[in-house]
């Protein structure tokens, strides 16, 4: 059976959820007015994913978070807003634009000092970093998430949380031969997480304002 991509009710679920569980906040709304004012793509976590975010950096109690993809900084100030005092996290992108964005958006947001925005290619980037991180988000570009998954074993230590975005895409992941180098790279992602024997993971699939869609969430247990 094919679904429609977006279908009305998933957004009219998402926006009731939204008033009910993340009330309007000025640093969020500016953060996505500047991005769209600036051209940027629509990509970002939605409001109800960025609250899972900002929950999940609190209960892993991470005092240090990696992110991987940073755009305007949507989702880096979700998670940054969980971390305790003496807490740091650590953006990566590509985009010059998309960093100093974010930049301005972090600062608005009052977390220039707990925020680092790193530019550049991810993996020339994340060879020099030290680790260990207590969260990792990777979404950034999907061909190389294998990759990413390799990093952040390296940057993380037991107990840590990693955490993926896009992981369904449509539900194109189901299909062995998709002709999508994404969709090959993330159904690579999920059985390297599957197979590796010190993660303890499972996915989600999520409907909602970015329409079909899903996240990976695995813990470092060894
Ligand atoms: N995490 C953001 C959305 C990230 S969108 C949020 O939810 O708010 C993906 C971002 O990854 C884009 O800004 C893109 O420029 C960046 N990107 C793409 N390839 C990259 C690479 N190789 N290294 C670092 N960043 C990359
Ligand atoms: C795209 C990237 C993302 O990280 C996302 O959440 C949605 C879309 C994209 O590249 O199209
Ligand atoms: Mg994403």
């Amino acid at each position: 059976m094919k679904m429609p991509r977006d279908p009305q009710i998933w957004t009219d679920v998402d926006r009731y959820l939204e008033g009910l569980f993340t009330p309007p906040d000025p640093a969020l709304t500016a953060a996505l007015a500047a991005a769209d004012a600036a051209g940027l793509p629509a990509i970002q976590v939605s409001a109800t994913q960025g609250k899972l975010l900002y929950l999940l950096a609190k209960l892993a109690g991470a005092r240090r978070i990696l992110e991987i993809g940073t755009l305007a900084g949507y989702s880096a100030l979700w998670m940054a807003r969980a971390l305790p005092k003496g807490g740091k996290l650590i953006t990566l992108e590509a985009d010059p634009r998309h960093a100093e964005l974010a930049k301005e958006n972090l600062k608005r947001a009052g977390l220039e000092l707990v925020t680092e925005v790193r530019v550049g290619k991810a993996l020339m980037t994340l060879p020099r970093l030290d680790g260990p991180f207590d969260l990792v988000f990777i979404d950034a570009d999907k061909e190389t998430y294998p990759e990413y998954l390799t990093w952040a074993l390296k940057l993380t230590k037991r107990g840590s949380l990693i955490v993926a975005d896009n992981v369904v895409r449509d539900g194109r992941i189901a299909d062995p031969r998709h002709p999508d180098p994404r969709v090959a790279a993330v159904r690579r992602y999920h059985e390297l997480v599957a197979a590796e024997p010190r993660l303890s993971a499972t996915v989600l699939q999520t409907v909602g304002v970015k329409g079909y869609d899903g996240l990976s969430f695995a813990v470092v247990v060894a």
